[in-house]
């Protein structure tokens, strides 16, 4: 096998665990063969990512050569001061910040700590707007008890947010008769929706943008950070280790497309028993330390599984608005450690 046909090869070879390729990803820098010896060097960031690519890359293609060799090609240290990701475009000039929220894992509570977290910032002051990128399950509508409002455009054709403790509001909930019509979209479209609700939504000058993602590592994601510099990614993940997985693969896809990462948060961390005050590890524990500690990301905070969150929220009731000054306090302090990790421009 030569060279060419060979770096194609690897090109459309899949990402472990994930759908995407190499090529895709960019993770390719040189491939070299010489004499039947073949070379390949890889621009992961991770030396985790970089042994998981390696091992692929190995199995498929040993045979093939009388020796193969995957290195990891030497990056300038990973940038400390959050600055953005690699060469974005810019599809929101008008917000100082992007904030991404994600989880490898559906169902942790990505929606309601990108609420909370918003609107915390915003009783800070700030200006802040939440796009909900979750275009399959846009829950968002639900959670800021705006999902009866319906799509209005500005004279300037823009379309208007809706707006609600403090926060502009846009969510493709907006744009369907009632708030349960499923999407049928192919990927593609729901991409350029959401470009569109960058480009065509009337935001208005923002601090933050804070953008609720869909489940998993996806085209969603990866458009959002090609499309947008993402000052910094929170990830929210629960305490037991299959959560732990996907929020690994999570990480490892964002660091490998150069995503700054503020830090995790663990969500439905432990349950006090309301009766008895005993505390109960439902989900394990120690799952949010343990990958902080791996992949060297601040843990941002730990939120308990409470009856109070949930019936809040579902109620379009946010707990950092109306919830007591302990349900209040979990949200805002992870604003305050994440305002401390990373250099925001304010
Ligand atoms: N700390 C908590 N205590 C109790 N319930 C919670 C907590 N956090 C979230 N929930 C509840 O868990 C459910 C899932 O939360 P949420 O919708 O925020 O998750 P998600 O990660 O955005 O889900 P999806 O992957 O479907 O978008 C909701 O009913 C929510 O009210
Ligand atoms: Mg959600």
């Amino acid at each position: 096998m030569n060279a060419k046909t060979f770096e194609h090869s690897l090109q459309t070879l899949k990402y472990p665990n994930l759908d995407r390729t190499l090529g895709e990803l960019k993770l390719i820098s040189t491939v070299k063969v010489n004499d039947g010896n073949a070379h390949v060097e890889l621009l992961t960031v991770s030396d985790d990512s970089y042994l998981a690519v390696k091992a692929v890359i190995e199995t498929a293609f040993t045979h093939e050569f009388k020796s193969l060799n995957v290195t990891k090609k030497t990056q300038a240290p990973k940038d400390t001061n959050y600055g953005h990701t690699a060469t974005p475009n810019n599809r929101a000039p008008y917000a100082k910040n992007v904030i991404a929220v994600t989880s490898g894992k559906g169902g942790v509570g990505k929606s309601t700590v990108s609420v909370n977290l918003a609107i915390a910032l915003a009783q800070k002051g700030y200006r802040v707007g939440i796009l909900d990128a979750d275009v399959y399950g846009p829950n968002i509508p639900r959670l800021t008890n705006t999902d009866l409002e319906k799509i209005r455009w500005n004279d300037d054709n823009k379309i208007v947010p809706s707006e609600n403790y403090g926060l502009k509001i846009m969510s493709v909930a907006l744009t369907t008769p009632t708030s349960d019509t499923p999407l049928v979209w192919r990927s593609s479209v729901a991409v350029s929706a959401l470009i569109q609700f960058l480009e065509d939504v009337a935001w208005g000058e923002l601090d933050f943008m804070v953008i609720d993602m869909p489940p998993g590592t996806g085209d969603i994601q990866l458009t959002m950070a090609q499309e947008l510099p993402i000052t910094a990614g929170v990830l929210v993940t629960t305490p037991q280790l299959v959560a732990s997985d996907d929020v690994s693969r999570a990480i490892r896809m964002f660091q490998d497309i150069h995503v700054p990462m503020a830090g995790l948060v663990e969500n439905m961390s432990y349950f006090i028993a309301p009766d008895t005050g005993n505390r109960y590890d439902i989900f394990g524990s120690g799952g949010g330390e343990r990958l902080a500690e791996r992949y060297n990301i601040p843990l941002l905070g730990q939120i308990p599984l409470n009856m109070d969150i949930r019936q809040g929220s579902d109620n379009g009731e946010p707990p950092v608005v109306l919830g007591n000054d302990e349900l209040k306090s979990y949200y805002k302090d992870i604003v305050e450690e994440m305002l401390k990790a990373v250099k925001f421009k304010i």
